[in-house]
């Protein structure tokens, strides 16, 4: 990435436009969180509803002040651990901070990127940067620049590419604006480590949680269009049986069956997905993209292992597949 990319994506965060850039996440589309017309076009871009409230991105944790009031001393420590990293924080808003961002509600979420582009862009933008998933509302996130280009075509004006993206999930988010910290959407960043720096319990929202706590809640997320569907390995051996409709795709988490011959390989596409939690994270979106331009009547994601490691996984998952999640 050159320094005069850089400054071209300043200049026209500045001017009203969209930049979309990549964070060790996923790829964010990024706009000037004071300017009311830019964040429109976000919404706009992603055919997102207004009520789903947006991320403010910062260069580092000395810009907290500027975008949260009455910040707790757990909210000072997990950002002094965890950022720059994969962790937003939910705290009460500055009263300047505007209600397109923020859904209306008091709170505001905030985050120090680690990816060396989006720490470039913030420095030298030096303001804070709106920037949700660079995806269509409830598609699968971007792990890609390519990924941007065919979520969002033209309606951005820039995507700086950065590659891969390390993490490949999105952030963990956890509420410090209420007291107890309360984790409203899982990743990388886990409860046990969180715990491990508050010296305090760190729970998971109740399933039951108001929507408007946390939207991305919302249990069809995260989702490819082709329709698809989580099942245990028992279950997908039964559904292979009675399945009539080919081809399909499996994200597998187990081995191709020994049987696989030329004549199954030609119904059902075996994407084999690694066995290490965080190598599937990082592949999990462009592997769920794959299959979804593959044409197959269905996707069918073999369940994982639902130990600590793959929390967050299997939240995406159940999401990914319209299964309501018990986060
Ligand atoms: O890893 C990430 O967090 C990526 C990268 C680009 O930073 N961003 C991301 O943004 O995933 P988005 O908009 O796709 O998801 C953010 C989630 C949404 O579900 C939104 O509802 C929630 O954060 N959120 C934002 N502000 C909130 C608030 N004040 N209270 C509760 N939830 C909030
Ligand atoms: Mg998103």
């Amino acid at each position: 990435m050159t320094t005069s990319q850089i400054h071209k994506a300043v200049d026209i965060l500045r001017a009203g436009g969209l930049v979309a850039f990549p964070t060790e996440t996923v790829y964010g589309l990024g706009a000037d969180a004071t300017n009311e017309v830019a964040l429109k076009r976000i919404f706009i871009a992603k055919e997102r509803p207004l009520n789903h409230p947006l991320i403010v991105h910062l260069a580092n944790i000395n810009q907290l002040p500027a975008w949260a009031k009455d910040i707790p001393e757990s909210a000072i420590k997990l950002a002094e651990a965890f950022w720059p990293g994969p962790l937003t924080l939910i705290l009460t808003k500055q009263s300047h901070v505007l209600d397109i961002v923020t859904a209306g509600q008091t709170t505001i979420g905030l985050r120090v990127p680690k990816h060396p582009i989006a720490h470039a862009l913030l420095n030298a933008f030096g303001g804070g940067i709106a920037a949700p998933s660079a995806n269509k509302f409830t598609h699968v996130s971007p792990t890609t620049a390519q990924a941007v280009c065919e979520e969002l075509g033209d309606k951005v004006d820039l995507v700086l590419d950065g590659g891969d993206c390390e993490i490949g999930l999105e952030s963990t988010i956890v509420d410090v604006s209420r007291g107890e910290p309360i984790i409203l959407r899982p990743g990388m960043i886990t409860p046990e480590m969180m715990s491990g720096v508050l010296h305090a319990p760190v729970s998971f929202a109740r399933a039951d949680a108001t929507p408007i706590l946390a939207p991305g809640m919302h249990h069809l997320h995260y989702a490819p269009t082709t329709q698809t569907l989580l099942l245990s390995t028992q279950d997908l051996k039964s559904f292979l049986l009675n399945q009539t409709e080919w081809p399909i795709a499996i994200l597998a988490y187990s081995d191709k069956p020994p049987h696989f011959d030329e004549e199954l390989a030609k119904k059902i596409l075996w994407k084999k997905m690694p066995m290490d939690a965080k190598q599937y994270a990082h592949d999990l979106y462009q592997a769920l993209r794959m299959l979804d331009k593959a044409q197959v009547k269905r996707i069918i994601i073999e369940a994982v292992p639902e130990n600590q490691e793959w929390v967050a996984i299997n939240d995406r998952l159940r999401k990914a597949s319209g299964t309501k999640g018990t986060l």
